[in-house]
């Protein structure tokens, strides 16, 4: 087996790092480029590496995730053997084709198959089609006519822009006068842009919810532990939506059997439905799901790893993560056996003062270079950037401080022991990341 793969990572955030990392740690890869990368994505070649310890380098690229040609002529240039895509935005812009058609390996799927995150409209109309199960909705574009449909609707609705908002696109609505405001917003307001030229309503579901990610070659289907995200900005759920400040897998309230069922009755369907309509998916597809009375729910689907779900599952993964890609690649992953870390994998989102609102950058960050005391800690820059030796932030969500522990409670207080020794001006992170599943109650 040749040992000397060459990986270039695409996107800048924490899910990438993560990525990256694995990619690092295969046996098979000599060499891991980020494009752009971030503060957290360059490392030495270590052969000596033990435990969590990346072995093969990792260099940034300065190419931003939309520039295919630059990201083209990189991959030619540099004997790239795989590119692995993070984000949704370069893959609904058919990144994935563009590579596809120079004759390059890459990781993901098409954009045609991509609209299964691209447009709500799509993913619901598709999802009616195969007879997933997920809320009743109506598709529309004028703004009187959805009006009347929420009105005749009888239940409570959610209201979600069709294109890619970077999950701001959805409003949970408590009455009919919140979704007509919501309309109104999107429709036009235009608050989304284009994004919102076209809105889905669907029935508001109660439940908890999880994230399941699959691995697909188009036919086989290999679903990952379930992970739980917390997309809140406080604790206890309160204030606004975030792009994520925790996560953990596996969940306790997902035994294997309701992940068989959710492989039997959403994943396995929807790859048998891709492939039946000419749009084989290929990569991670992401099932966000409510757990409601009736059994599990289809939210939405993406199409890629989540952030920062990405950020617990990777750590658990024992199978070489460059092999699965390339069994994804070459529609084998039948043949393959993919086994994880009987463990438990938290981690704790680090985010600036003011976020999801307006945030300063270039705060020096201290204190990472206590966690390497640490065993079983790995901290996933984001929002960073570094000059020198030295760490600043530059966004948002600055690091996710991940921890692999016996059980949840182990990984949740290993994780909360590493955020107690990063500091920056303002830094703001959630107490009750594993809730109600951590030792000694939440909170
Ligand atoms: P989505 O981007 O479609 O997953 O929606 C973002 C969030 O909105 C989800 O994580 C849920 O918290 C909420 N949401 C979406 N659809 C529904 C629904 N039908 N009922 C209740 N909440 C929903
Ligand atoms: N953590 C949610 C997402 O990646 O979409």
């Amino acid at each position: 087996m040749n040992k000397n793969k060459r990986v270039l990572v695409i996107g800048s955030g924490g899910r990438e790092h993560a990525l990256a990392w694995t990619l690092a740690r295969s046996p098979r890869v000599e060499r891991v480029y980020v494009a752009p990368g971030n503060g957290g994505t360059e490392w030495a070649a270590n052969p000596g590496a033990q435990g969590l310890q990346p072995r093969a380098a990792c260099e940034n690229v300065p190419l931003a995730v939309d520039d295919f040609a630059g990201l083209l002529a990189f991959a030619r240039h540099f004997y790239i053997d795989l590119t692995v895509v993070g984000p949704e935005i370069p893959l609904a812009a058919g990144i994935v084709d563009a590579f596809q058609a120079a004759g390059l390996a890459i990781w993901g799927p098409s954009q045609a198959a991509a609209q299964l995150e691209g447009s709500k409209s799509f993913a619901k109309d598709f999802m009616r089609r195969q007879e997933l199960p997920t809320a009743d909705y109506g598709v529309f574009e004028d703004y009187e006519t959805a009006c009347r449909f929420v009105e005749n609707f009888g239940a409570a609705v959610v209201v979600k822009a069709d294109g890619l908002t970077a999950g701001k696109g959805v409003i949970v609505c408590d009455s009919v006068d919140e979704a007509k405001k919501a309309l109104h917003q999107m429709l036009i307001e235009r608050i989304f842009g284009d994004a919102g030229r076209r809105v889905v309503i669907e029935a508001r579901l109660s439940g908890c919810e999880v994230s399941v990610l699959a691995f697909s070659d188009g036919k086989t289907v290999i679903p990952m532990p379930a992970a739980r995200d917390h997309k809140r900005i406080y604790d206890g759920d309160a204030g606004p939506n975030t792009g994520g400040m925790g996560a953990y897998t596996p969940t306790p309230d997902v035994d294997p059997a309701l992940i068989a069922e959710v492989q039997r009755t959403i994943l396995q369907p929807a790859v048998d439905g891709m492939a039946a309509e000419g749009m084989p998916y290929i990569g991670v597809l992401y099932a966000g799901l409510m757990l409601t009375e009736i059994g599990p729910q289809l939210l939405e689907f993406n199409c890629r790893f989540g952030d920062p779900e990405t950020q617990v599952i990777l750590p658990l993964l024992e199978t070489d993560f460059y092999t699965i890609c390339e069994a994804c690649l070459s529609g084998t992953l039948d043949q393959m056996a993919v086994h994880w870390r009987s463990e438990a994998c938290a981690t704790v989102v680090l985010a600036s003062p003011g976020y999801p609102r307006s945030y300063p950058t270039g705060l020096a960050i201290r204190g990472l270079e206590c966690c390497a005391d640490l065993t079983d800690l790995i901290v996933f820059s984001a929002g960073t950037t570094r000059q020198g030796s030295d760490l600043f932030t530059a966004g948002g969500r600055v690091m996710a401080v991940t921890a692999v522990g016996a059980d949840l409670s182990a990984a949740l207080r290993q994780a909360y022991a590493g955020v107690e020794k990063v500091v920056f001006d303002g830094m703001h992170y959630r107490r009750d990341i594993g809730g109600d599943f951590r030792a000694g109650g939440a909170n």
